[in-house]
């Protein structure tokens, strides 16, 4: 399945139509704050669009994980705040997904209004995929746009479902998003260098398995450095090792591909215990202090992997290379990030941390693409089929 094949807001009239989008506004956030609205500003251009044409808007999204339960602690409604501001036009806040509520305010819409549900998990419906609740909100508009490239790897009632009941077509931001996601995947120029961090080596042994094919090295950092060294017989000391997947690992290293172009650690940043203000040093491989925990790549493997970095043609970096949240365990996250930045390759960042480490390190606006998606990237990665872009109708 090609992005190229799918139907998109550009080939469908959208005249004084309402228009149901779905959006990721699943946002950084605490005490309804937003501390990153990056995913708000990435949905604005579909917005936009649809008001040039006069539409009636109907946007929905999911925000957090509140278990099919109403929770305000993840109610969309400063979501709809934050919005009016970027688009500088209002946003009616629902605080409702379906019944009553939403009924009357759909009916009272007119060409140019844009109304935002409450969040679509408030109710279980919306995981389940349940036909009831996707047909609910699907009489609700005249055409559905996916716009939510961070939950297109959900198939769930707005992001599959729906589509068995309207017109159903891609948003801009999951267009910009293939477009670059598949430019890297399958045209990358070389050399192509990954770098992968993260805490678990299970989150992304597929991603790492399908880079290798693609890849001419692949650099490794964070939590998941340690599970790998110690499978590669390192006495890692107390640093975090997801035993589990010791064996894998092991099997990994094994493969040729990853003998070639897998790269580990050379060095670490050590600390006496897992806090920010621990005591800390770079130690070499097999000299961490009894009991010491590995919390970040040390100063020789920031300098190799930036050697890497800067002999690139295409990069993709998801996950950080070290316990960045705590300055004294970030520096090989920051140092990748500006790596990355003044390097010329055409560079892609996928996942929630990544981007907030290119934000930390003041270098958002050096990458060539930074996605909206953490999971869905990965999975693009891996290769899956996204179920929310599967869903769309096809190009006549
Ligand atoms: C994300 O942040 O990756 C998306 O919004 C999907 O959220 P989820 O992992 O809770 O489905």
């Amino acid at each position: 399945m090609s992005y190229l094949e799918k139907r998109s807001i550009r080939d469908i009239d959208l005249r004084k139509k309402r228009v149901i989008v779905r959006v990721d506004f699943n946002v950084p956030h605490k005490n309804s704050v937003i501390s990153d609205d990056t995913r708000i500003r990435a949905a604005l251009p579909t917005i936009k669009y649809l008001l040039e044409q006069e539409a009636m808007v109907i946007l929905m999204s999911h925000l957090g994980r509140p278990k099919g339960k109403p929770n305000r602690l993840y109610t969309l409604r400063p979501v709809a705040n934050r919005l009016a501001e970027l688009l500088d036009h209002p946003v009616k806040f629902i605080p409702d997904c379906r019944g009553p509520l939403v009924n009357q305010a759909v009916a009272e819409m007119r060409a140019g209004d844009v109304i935002l549900l409450e969040n679509l998990r408030f109710l279980k419906e919306e995981e389940k995929n349940t036909p009831p609740f996707s047909a609910a909100l699907a009489s609700l508009a005249d055409i559905y746009v996916n716009d939510a490239f961070g939950t297109a790897h959900r198939a769930h009632a707005s992001t599959v479902g729906i589509t068995n009941y309207l017109p159903s077509v891609a948003g801009f931001l999951i267009h910009k998003e293939l477009m670059q996601l598949g430019k890297l995947i399958s045209a990358a120029e070389h050399p192509f260098v990954a770098i992968v961090g993260g805490a678990k080596i299970s989150d992304k042994i597929h991603v790492i398995e399908n880079l290798l094919t693609k890849v001419d090295k692949i650099l490794i950092g964070g939590g998941m450095a340690n599970t790998f060294l110690a499978a590669a017989g390192h006495d890692m000391q107390g640093s975090l090792i997801e035993w589990e997947s010791l064996e894998v690992a092991r099997s990994f290293l094994a493969m040729p591909e990853a003998k070639e172009r897998m790269m580990l650690p050379v060095d670490l940043i050590a600390a006496e215990k897992f806090a920010a203000d621990a005591e800390f040093r770079a130690v070499e491989l097999n000299d961490i202090p009894e009991g010491w925990t590995a919390l970040d790549i040390g100063p020789k493997t920031i300098q190799c992997y930036g050697e890497e970095i800067s002999r690139a043609r295409s990069i993709f970096w998801n996950g950080p290379l070290g316990v960045f949240e705590m300055d004294n365990f970030a520096q090989g996250t920051l140092a990748t990030a500006k790596a990355i930045a003044e390097s010329s390759a055409f560079s892609v960042i996928g996942g929630g941390d990544s981007l907030a480490a290119v934000n930390k390190a003041g270098v958002a606006d050096q990458i060539s693409h930074v996605c909206t998606g953490g999971g869905a990237a990965l999975e693009f990665v891996e290769g899956k089929i996204l179920p929310g872009v599967a869903a769309l109708d096809d190009k006549e």
